[in-house]
């Protein structure tokens, strides 16, 4: 196939979408064509502090490079906060097509240690933040009979991670959350999906050690901007659970949405599927294909 993948007419709100991995998202899909709320709270990592800088700038990147994008500062983590956001890309743009729910925070401790609130804020941001921007935006989506939702699950709920049992559950509990839109969405062509990423950003950066620099958030933009596309006839899918040998381009070569829709089938082939055991039997297999 040779059609290149546009998103012109579709509006996607993109939460987080101030640094990391979802500006690459937001980036992107404005460069294919989306229009695009940038929804960032501006805080730090661990849920402290709000402002306006971090989604003002991937919104004059955007625009600098002739896309169309507005900033949202709402935070995720309230139904008005969820509302305001979807309601932007409505008065804004018309509608909203495409949802990624991205924002996250970490507050990581030993279970022993972790604190009520440790546990809220998580879930909060998390769990309940992707609920309050989905509900609003699907409503919008069945009107319409088109939806393309993601969900941003992570390794440290599928395998486990020290100190994470707060974050593990609220990621997982988006598994849940997109297994059900999808089942309720099928017939007015709404899909939802989940990944699991791993790419060097503010929550990861002390964490993945040399194989840092080969973890560029631009390695995961592909298959999350695919997921979301209108050639996207996924549904219900998480990736990954567990590994195949799935497809790899080559060592630092550049991968595009055509290249994951053009190779969905060695992607989604499940032989020699392996399910690790901890992160860093994910990491080592990973690794291989990575750093050579
Ligand atoms: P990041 O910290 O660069 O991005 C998260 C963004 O969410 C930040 O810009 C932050 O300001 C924003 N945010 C936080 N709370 C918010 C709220 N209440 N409302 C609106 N925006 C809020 O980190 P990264 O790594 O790009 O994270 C993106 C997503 O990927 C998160 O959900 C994270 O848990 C997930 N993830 C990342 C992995 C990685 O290897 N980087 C691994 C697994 C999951």
């Amino acid at each position: 196939m040779t059609s290149e993948i546009h998103f012109d007419g579709r509006v996607a709100v993109i939460t987080g979408a101030g640094g990391g991995l979802g500006k690459t998202y937001a980036l992107e899909l404005a460069r294919r064509g989306a229009h695009v709320v940038v929804n960032d709270l501006g805080g730090a990592a661990d849920g402290s502090g709000k402002g306006s800088s971090m989604a003002d700038q991937t919104v004059d990147e955007i625009r600098k490079a002739g896309g169309q994008a507005v900033a949202s500062y709402d935070s995720v983590a309230t139904p008005a906060g969820g509302e305001a956001i979807v309601r932007t890309a409505l008065d804004r743009f018309g509608r909203v097509d495409i949802v990624i729910n991205n924002a996250g925070i970490l507050r990581d401790k030993s279970f022993a240690k972790l604190e009520p609130a440790d546990l809220e804020i998580v879930l909060d941001v998390h769990l309940k933040g992707a609920f309050y921007v989905s509900q609003p935006a699907f409503r919008a989506m069945k009107d319409q009979s088109y939806g393309r939702f993601l969900f941003t699950a992570s390794a440290a709920g599928i395998f486990g991670n020290f100190g994470q049992t707060n974050y593990g559950a609220a990621k997982m509990g988006l598994v849940g959350l997109s297994n059900v839109l999808a089942v309720e969405g099928a017939k007015n062509n709404i899909k939802s999906n989940v990944i699991a990423p791993i790419a060097k950003t503010r929550l990861t950066e002390n964490l993945l050690g040399p194989m840092a620099s080969n973890l560029e958030p631009t390695t995961v933009t592909p298959l999350a901007c695919y997921l979301v596309s209108e050639a996207c006839e996924l549904s219900h899918e998480v990736f990954f659970v567990g590994l195949t040998p799935g497809w790899f381009a080559g060592k630092g070569k550049a991968v595009s949405l055509e290249d994951v829709r053009d190779h969905l089938g060695q992607i989604m082939d499940e032989k020699s599927y392996i399910v690790p055991k901890s992160i860093g039997d994910e990491m080592r297999v990973i690794a291989k294909d990575l750093m050579g």
